[in-house]
């Protein structure tokens, strides 16, 4: 099977010019001017349009048991959600419990995606406990393939983790040359302010956001600094909502800790006055960190454009509003945390971030697409238009404009928190290697399609 892209404008993380691609099987076999192909060859048209490479988001939750709940997508309606909002690869948590064996849950959540997902996927490894018996299990799961592990420091009783086992996991991941990605919160500050604020019958979903103030998160990052400091690991902070904690994380980089940072869609384009809606629909903007003060906001961007944060994910947990949410109507403490964006991830940040002019088209395709790909052992396979690069390309219509909305949305869940918000562009078609798997905001793929990527330590 071939396909010919016709006078796209291809858009890398640096480059930016107009050409034909040519795939052939599942990979770029040709990039140039004027190119033809065999007669049974698909040609697409993308005079006017962009041509990006599949977009990766480095941070979803699909399989996740959490806070009394399972959260609601499998791999078929995250991966169709994925594919009409241009995200071609994900890359899953997987978050046993402290009970489970490391091997055993690795297969388990492999088994939730092999056989049903529509995209490539790939996953962080959870350490939520870390002994000798752990230990072994994650040098052999990092032997199969998997290349960066999650650790949390907050959900205490869950699945974080005391300082001795953060100090044991990054000693560990240095020596594989293993990437460790960081839930930052201080665990027991979260918990005493939880409980004071319930005592005093500050219940209501606006009460989480005090419950987990900006210190919290610039304390859990300076923890991790402190830490891969002392190990000399590679860390990357997941989900980072605020200035304290980009400035954490900005300050253990100019003393040379190898520290990224990500952000996720929520924090560019929510603020926590979301999580104060009456009636309780606050609940649909319960996530930790929380959704922040405003003033955060134009600070995230920033540091996006200066390539300061290094990546856009979304942390998609999603957990229905008519009977997940509800189970913290007395109590915010128990709200499932989660704000389902899998879909929406790429549309608002292009309609957002570049045509509202605070980021520029190649930062755009870096921060959703190449950065991910590099710092997770995928590039150039997957976030690059090279020949010889995984033919993973989102064809996008700048003309585009449409809303959001729960009735339309792929996503398993029964709301939207952006519902109505209207949006500039959106892909037109999507690949994955080399397959059309979405059109115009259709799946039009085949599930069980989509390969586990097994990568390689020591890629920095
Ligand atoms: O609220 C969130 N972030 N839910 C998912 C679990 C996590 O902390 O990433
Ligand atoms: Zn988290
Ligand atoms: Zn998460």
């Amino acid at each position: 099977m071939s396909l010919l892209i016709k006078n796209g404008r291809i858009i890398t993380a640096n480059d930016d010019y107009v050409a034909d691609i040519l795939v052939q099987g599942e990979q770029i076999a040709a990039i140039g001017n004027d190119l033809s192909a065999e007669p049974d060859t698909e040609v697409i048209d993308a005079t006017g349009k962009y041509v990006f490479p599949g977009f990766i988001d480095p941070h979803v939750h699909i399989y996740l048991p959490f806070m009394g709940t399972y959260a609601k997508d499998d791999y078929e309606s995250a991966s169709k959600a994925a594919l009409v909002g241009g995200t071609t690869t994900l890359i899953e948590m997987c978050c046993p419990s402290r009970a489970e064996s490391p091997i055993e849950a690795f297969e388990l959540w492999r088994s939730k995606a092999e056989g049903l997902s529509a995209v490539d996927f790939t996953f962080h490894m959870g350490v939520t406990k870390f002994d000798d018996a752990a230990e072994k299990e994650l040098r052999e799961l990092v032997s199969r393939g998997v290349a960066s592990f999650k650790i949390f420091l907050a959900y205490q009783g869950a699945f974080g983790i005391d300082d001795e086992e953060l100090f044991n996991t990054l000693k560990l991941a240095k020596e594989l040359g293993v990437i460790v990605t960081a839930h930052c919160e201080n665990a027991t500050a979260v918990s005493q302010l939880q409980a004071e604020l319930i005592a005093a019958g500050k219940t209501g979903p606006e009460f989480h956001e005090p419950s987990r103030p900006e210190s919290i998160e610039t304390s859990g990052v300076n923890h991790l600094m402190t830490f891969a400091e002392l190990t000399g690991a590679h860390v990357y902070v997941v989900h980072t909502s605020c200035d304290g904690a980009v400035r954490a994380a900005e300050r253990a980089r100019y003393r040379g800790v190898n520290a990224w940072i990500e952000t996720v869609i929520p924090y560019l384009v929510l603020d926590k006055t979301y999580a104060e809606k009456p009636d309780f629909e606050g609940a649909k903007y319960v996530m930790s960190p929380p959704i922040r003060d405003i003033r955060n906001q134009p600070i995230l961007w920033d540091a996006l454009r200066n390539r300061l944060i290094s990546t856009v994910g979304t942390d998609h947990a999603p957990f229905d509003f008519g009977d997940q949410k509800t189970m913290g109507k007395d109590d915010f403490t128990k709200i499932p945390n989660g704000i389902p964006s899998v879909e929406d991830r790429i549309n608002l940040l292009y309609t957002h971030g570049v045509v509202a002019g605070k980021i520029d088209l190649n930062t755009f395709v870096d921060a959703g697409s190449t950065q991910a790909a590099k710092l997770f052992g995928l590039y150039p396979r997957k976030g690059a238009i090279q020949i010889g690069s995984d033919a993973d390309l989102v064809i996008f219509d700048p003309e585009y404009s449409g809303k959001i909305s729960a009735e339309t949305q792929q996503m398993n869940v029964d709301y939207s928190a952006f519902e109505g918000w209207e949006i500039k562009g959106r892909p037109s078609v999507v690949t994955v290697r080399g397959e059309v798997q979405a059109r115009d905001g259709e799946f039009v793929g085949t599930l069980g399609r989509g390969q586990f990527l097994a990568r390689e330590p020591n890629h920095f």
